[in-house]
């Protein structure tokens, strides 16, 4: 896709309704080629049965390759040309480019191009741990805006627009405010306000909006970041809006920054992207797109009547609480995910992750996360979960005794002793964690949920931190991201 391609993409009869991509790979499916390239399944039945009786024959028929022609090559604008630029449209941006690795691979472009701007970024701390490759990636340095973190639950939210004005005065030289927006648990941060800081000091801001693909296609849920002023935008298309697993957009603002940042996205873009994108992924946004623009209103609404009946069931139940009104007190806090439910499982005795775990196991019912004191449930929009199986199963739960145990805080980040990307280079060892404490570390290291690092290349370990990934680790369904191994024993820190 050339920026030609995606800018002319102005054709007559060409708006929401169309699925431009997806159709051109049914045309071509239904089309009698005979196929003599990769992928060399070549939708043959015969080459992979297993394959074909496992996805069914349509999807080989469909998994055509890139550089296929009247599908994205060709005359521009080409179908692929057509979809990006009408999900431009639909999110209010400049640009769009579809990504095939996920959202994480939008942070890798976005800092890689953000490093043509210079060396130095603000950016808050609590980012996905594919924010910190970024930033080793592309040599960037970080200087850090801290979210308010509510202790008692252990759960982090945004930044302030004081606190991003504050480390951006204190930072002149940064090229760029980086921001996550809306969190794991929903909470959104006030971007247009961040958007006038960032802009006020001359840099744009930048928002992994990974968690909020659906939102502003329903009046009731927040606008989204691109029509909020923001420059550029990582957006999961694949979490709450819907496509298939690791499809995902960037999306670049009409902003000032937009002349400045399009070629070095479009360059950064092209180092990361396989030359062997796939269609399906594609075609899934293409599809996610059009549904959201032209059902979103109607879909979502449904989605919303069922996360309402669900919130008033539980808060008239009175055994668990709801944490929406807990989150907007926060002053970094704006505005809540209705699609999101924050469920207090600590209140009605039962921890987190040990609900999550029993609500599986006994329920085949799958929890998007829990923490020690919550249950975050995830409804995709236009979707309708079955919300009486949920309430039976989640009050039938014991009480296993909590109430009263300490919950288990998020550690403080431990001081900076270099830049991520020398402590991600350096000659390292491996030691136990005990004699880690005090060094350097060399790896990121999440607690999983929610994948955002306690640990990053070039800052200390402590004690608290150690002490958290073990503890994480132990829960039912703690994972840690960057583990050497699973109970945390081990630290790979930098030599000497
Ligand atoms: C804030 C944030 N950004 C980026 C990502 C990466 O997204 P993806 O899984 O699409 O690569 C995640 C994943 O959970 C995330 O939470």
């Amino acid at each position: 896709m050339t920026p030609h391609d995606s800018l002319s993409a102005h054709l007559p009869g060409l708006d929401q309704t169309c699925t431009p991509y997806a159709d051109a790979l049914t045309a071509y499916a239904d089309d009698d080629v005979l196929r003599l390239d990769v992928p060399g399944h070549q939708a043959s039945t015969h080459a992979q049965p297993g394959l074909a009786d496992f996805l069914g024959p349509r999807v080989l028929e469909l998994d055509i390759p890139p550089l296929t022609q009247g599908i994205d090559f060709g005359d521009a604008p080409t179908p692929l040309g057509q979809a990006a630029y009408l999900a431009a449209q639909a999110w209010g941006g400049k640009r769009t480019w579809f990504l095939t690795n996920g959202a994480s691979k939008g942070n890798l472009v976005a800092c890689l191009a953000l490093r043509g701007l210079g060396t130095q970024v603000v950016l808050q701390r609590s980012v996905h741990s594919s924010v910190v490759d970024g930033l080793a990636l592309a040599g960037l340095d970080a200087a850090f805006v801290y979210p308010s973190i509510d202790a008692e639950f252990g759960i982090a939210h945004g930044v302030t627009p004081p606190s991003l004005d504050a480390t951006l005065t204190a930072n002149p030289d940064a090229v760029a405010a980086y921001v996550v927006t809306p969190s794991y648990f929903g909470a959104v941060a006030d971007v247009a306000a961040l958007a006038e800081v960032a802009h006020r000091h001359g840099v744009p801001l930048v928002v992994d909006e990974a968690w909020g693909s659906h939102f502003g296609f329903h009046p009731q849920l927040p606008t989204n970041a691109l029509r909020l002023g923001a420059d550029l935008v990582i957006s999961s298309t694949h979490k709450l809006a819907g496509s298939l697993t690791q499809s995902a957009m960037l999306h670049l603002g009409h902003g000032d920054f937009a002349d400045r940042l399009e070629p070095l996205l479009d360059r950064a873009f092209r180092s990361m992207q396989s030359t062997s994108a796939s269609a399906l992924l594609m075609a899934s946004l293409d599809h996610a797109r059009h549904q959201l623009a032209v059902n979103g209103h109607t879909t979502i609404g449904a989605s919303l009547d069922a996360v309402d009946k669900l919130r008033g069931r539980i808060e008239a139940e009175g055994r668990f609480g709801i944490l929406d009104s807990r989150m907007l007190g926060f002053d970094d806090v704006v505005a809540v995910d209705p699609l999101r439910v924050v469920i207090d499982t600590r209140a009605g005795g039962i921890s987190g992750h040990e609900a999550r775990h029993l609500l599986f196991e006994k329920h085949r019912i799958h929890f998007e996360m829990s923490t020690d004191s919550v249950l975050v449930a995830v409804v995709g929009a236009g979707a309708i979960p079955d919300v009486d199986r949920l309430l039976d199963a989640l009050h039938s739960l014991p009480t296993t005794g909590v109430s009263g145990t300490p919950v288990i805080q998020l550690p403080e980040p431990g001081t900076r002793a270099s830049s991520v990307r020398d402590a991600y280079f350096a000659p390292t060892e491996v030691v136990a964690a005990a004699d880690a404490i005090g060094r350097i570390s060399a790896d990121t290291v999440a607690a999983y949920p929610p994948g955002i690092p306690n640990l990053l290349p070039g800052e200390v370990v402590t004690a608290e931190v150690v002490d958290f990934l073990q503890q994480t680790a132990a829960a039912p369904f703690g994972h840690v991201r960057g583990a050497l191994v699973k109970d945390m024993s081990l630290f790979r820190v930098v030599t000497g």
